[in-house]
């Protein structure tokens, strides 16, 4: 297959890009590295020594024989160039990953709010114009968030996209209809990811673009197969407050013997996936597109849930650090259930790798390996959702 893949320098697009390199799928990668000019604007560097885009392409060639093509575009203001790519290079499908990811960067004031909507709304639908106006026939894949469906306790197993809905009509008349499920946001970030999905949803029904939504729980994990080849292609290991992602953030603590960090009382309940296991369902995602007319799939791309509270407890069996309670940045629920189901990807084959204490230690001695890159004080969140949510 022909892939272009949007952000493909970014923590789940590099070893994508390389997972399907590897598997003879042929790769262009589109990207406009602005991750890496966060990491300067914020003054924090990933965890684990990245190459710049160009010695990692140079690395896997060399390594490999594999060749991925690279171009530095902005696909939320470089439209005409976007266009003239997916025209020329003809790709079978595009994956998306090219978003501001981060949900405490998203809350960052109004800067952060602006440029998050910009970028990621403005990507999306430049994604799906280009795509009508190419008249090429190509396959969307788009990661998504588990947040869209919202983390209060929902009283019930969240489907996987679509809630069906009973209505009684005038007559007295049952009338049932698939509905997208009830969006709930909670940070602009997501908010974004609420609006892509009626973005898919439109030009799906008006355009017949086929879509593939992926709405994805936090990943843990740093290396893969392919990116453990060569210290010249490690992944990105974010630990910081905007960036870090939980699991992640607290296996780093644990090595420089930092306190795990939880905000509020840890009840919140998240969905997880290892970042092997997130390269496996794009690769599942890609061999099993929509057909012609179908309506957007949608997959709870998870394996797992746990709460903050457990992990940290997990963690600090095996590292003895402690956990710090700090106040919590965000304004969600103290506490929250839930149960996700993620039936699609298991019917299809996905064998999940779940939390084991092998695997724990993996990332730990990564974390170690690289501890001298840590600045310790970049650990702690300082984006907060309200005023109320900053510390007294
Ligand atoms: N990391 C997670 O835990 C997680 C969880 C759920 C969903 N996701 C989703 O997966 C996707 C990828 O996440 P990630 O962790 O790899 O993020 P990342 O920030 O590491 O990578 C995103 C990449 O996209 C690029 N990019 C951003 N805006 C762009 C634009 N306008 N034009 C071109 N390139 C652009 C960035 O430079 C970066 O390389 C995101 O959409 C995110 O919402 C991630």
């Amino acid at each position: 297959m022909k892939i272009i893949v949007l952000g493909g320098d970014g923590f789940c697009g590099w070893p994508t890009s390389l997972h399907l390199s590897n598997l003879n799928h042929e790769i262009l990668i589109l990207d406009n590295l602005s991750r890496r000019k966060i990491d300067i604007e914020l003054g924090v560097t990933s965890l684990t020594p990245i190459k710049s885009i160009y010695e990692r392409l140079d690395a896997w060639k060399e390594i490999t024989g594999k060749k991925i093509l690279f171009e530095n575009c902005d696909i939320s203001k470089q439209y005409n160039k976007l266009l003239s790519i997916i025209k020329e290079y003809s790709p079978d499908a595009i994956i998306h990953f090219a978003e501001q990811r981060a949900a405490p960067y998203s809350m960052k004031g109004s800067s952060g709010k602006r440029y998050t909507v910009n970028n990621n709304l403005n990507a999306t639908n430049n994604l799906l114009a280009a795509v009508v106006e190419s008249k090429r026939d190509i396959h969307i894949v788009h990661l998504g968030t588990m947040g869209v469906y919202g983390y209060s306790t929902a009283g019930m197993k969240i489907p996987e996209g679509y809630l069906s809905v009973k209505v009684t009509n005038d007559e007295g008349r049952d009338i049932i209809q698939d509905i997208l499920y009830p969006p709930n946001p909670g940070s602009i970030y997501h908010l974004t990811k609420t609006q892509d999905a009626l973005m898919f949803a439109f030009y799906n029904s008006n355009d017949g673009i086929r879509i593939t939504d992926l709405h994805q729980g936090v990943v843990w994990g740093t290396q893969t197969d392919e990116t453990s080849l060569d210290e010249r292609l490690i992944n990105r290991f974010d630990y910081d407050g905007d960036y870090g992602t939980v699991l992640n953030r607290f296996l780093m603590q644990s090595v420089i013997n930092h306190p795990l960090t939880v905000h509020g009382t840890g009840g919140q309940t998240r969905a997880f996936i290892h970042i092997k296991d997130t390269v496996k369902c794009i690769e599942i995602a890609l061999s099993n597109p929509p057909k012609n007319n179908e309506k957007v799939k949608i997959f709870n791309q998870m394996t797992e849930t746990h709460s903050i509270k457990d992990l940290a407890k997990k963690i600090d069996q095996i590292s003895g650090v402690g956990i710090d309670f700090i106040k919590n940045p965000r304004k969600e629920d103290d506490e929250n259930e839930l149960y996700v189901e993620n039936k699609c990807f298991l019917n299809l084959g996905l064998d999940p790798i779940t939390l084991s204490d092998g695997l724990l230690f993996e990332i730990q001695d990564i974390a170690k390996k690289y501890s001298d890159n840590c600045d310790p004080s970049k650990i702690h969140c300082v984006s907060y959702w309200t005023e109320e949510n900053k510390p007294n």
